[in-house]
């Protein structure tokens, strides 16, 4: 994973930081701040690190937003800083550019459209719900293991209207891509999730029903139906897309919460503020970072980046950079419109499809959490810990209330 690289002639010296993306120092205690050393005074707002084969990281806020953005100059088709995972997945859409990625885009945002996000509520409160109901009466629970990481499973599974007892096995997959731990190849895993698969999308294919991917996959691509290649790559993407980054997503909120009670009180007290706190902790706890390669040269920050090169782009950079937003650490519910012009969710024609999906589903959690469960804190005697990554999140959040 961390392969060396030197550093090459275009590259100048002042630009090297030794910065490993996937384990920065602190990451296991504070994502954020392991980030933020990045843009401590004195730190170019381009940087080059040899870790993990040789990339340019954009520190300013400013930069990785328009950079993400900028879909002439870089491209999408290759995720190159996680070895492997590009050239084995093709996601559709994700790895495809305009014009190519035009039609895809736009049959999986016919099939995302908010009337079926809507009517999706009431299940995603049941499964919400139902999570709770688990857990209320112990006095206690590991939130990422027995809620975060499992509602989004069984929200997608619902999405596509496949088996809930195949939930263990599909939440095993979202964590080997996004934080591989060397158990499966990347081929292993989207062979296995291509088997898992196939049979459902075969059945859609065939006989469109009212689920998410025959929405998506009745719409012809430049007149002519879906391929099947295309078909598991469409859900290749949809599967991983919307795992891990909800799970992280939800254990951020969760963490925020039990260190200050205050907020936690403000929002059972006048529940009409969730929404626009939804928005702000998805601004708050940006966790999505992404490659891309450059197709041209490119000259920023007085150096130029050659075409082939790889720029990775945090938005926790963007998020937390006080350049962008006015005190970018508070979690303030008053901030509007500027609260939404974050890059959590990416930013030009690749911006998160599922967005309004993740965005529903973080409200009806936090009216369900905070509507049933009593006033919940860290468990003193077992830590809470993160992970690094492409996504990052907690790995452990040990919670307490009265019972
Ligand atoms: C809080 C939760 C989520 C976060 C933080 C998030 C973040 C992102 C980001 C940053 C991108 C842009 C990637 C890039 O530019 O390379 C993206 C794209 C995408 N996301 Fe999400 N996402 C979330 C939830 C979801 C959900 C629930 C789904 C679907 C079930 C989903 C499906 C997708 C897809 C298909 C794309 C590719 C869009 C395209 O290439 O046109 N995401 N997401």
């Amino acid at each position: 994973m961390s392969e060396t690289a030197v550093r090459p002639a275009h590259v100048p010296v002042d630009r090297v930081v030794d910065f490993d993306i996937f384990n920065p120092p602190g990451v296991e205690q504070d994502y954020f701040a392991a980030w933020q050393t990045l843009q401590r005074p004195g730190v170019p707002g381009l940087i080059w690190t040899p870790r993990n084969g040789g990339h340019w990281i954009a520190t300013s806020g400013e930069y990785v937003r328009n950079l993400w953005a900028d879909a002439e100059r870089l491209s999408s088709e290759v995720l190159a800083v996680t070895p492997g995972l590009g050239e084995v997945m093709r996601f559709i859409p994700l790895q495809l550019d305009p014009p190519e990625h035009n039609p895809y885009r736009n049959a999986v945002m016919k099939g995302f459209a908010s009337r079926f996000v809507v009517a999706l509520e009431p299940k995603v409160k049941a499964v919400a719900s139902e999570l709770i109901d688990d857990v209320i009466g112990r006095g206690e629970c590991e939130f990422v293991g027995d809620f975060a990481e499992v509602m989004p499973v069984n929200i997608f599974l619902s999405l596509i209207e496949v088996p809930l007892s195949d939930r263990p096995m599909l939440r095993e997959f979202g964590k080997q891509l996004t934080r591989p731990d060397g158990s499966m190849t990347v081929e292993q895993l989207a062979q296995a999730a291509d088997d898992y698969l196939w049979p459902f999308l075969k059945v859609r294919l065939e006989s469109p029903g009212d689920d998410l991917f025959s929405r998506i996959l009745s719409v012809p691509i430049n007149g002519r139906p879906w391929t099947v290649d295309e078909a598991k790559r469409l859900c290749r993407n949809l599967l991983f897309g919307g795992l891990d980054t909800v799970a992280a997503m939800l254990g951020m909120i969760v963490l925020h919460l039990a260190r200050h009670p205050e907020h936690q009180r403000l929002l059972r007290d006048q529940p009409d503020l969730i929404p626009a706190a939804a928005d702000e902790f998805t601004r708050r706890f940006p966790t999505v970072s992404v490659s891309r390669n450059l197709v041209t040269d490119v000259e920023l920050d007085g150096v130029t980046m050659k075409a082939g090169d790889l720029v990775y782009l945090p938005s926790v950079l963007h998020n937390l950079d006080p350049r962008c937003f006015d005190a970018p650490e508070d979690v303030n519910f008053d901030r509007g419109l500027n609260a939404v012009r974050h890059t959590t969710m990416g930013a030009g024609p690749h911006r998160c499809v599922g967005a309004g999906l993740a965005r529903s589903e973080i409200i009806i959690f936090l009216r369900e959490w905070l509507g049933r469960m009593p006033e919940f804190r860290l468990d003193p005697d077992r830590p809470v810990t993160m992970k690094g990554g492409n996504v990052a999140a907690c790995t452990a959040i040990p919670l307490r209330w009265n019972v």
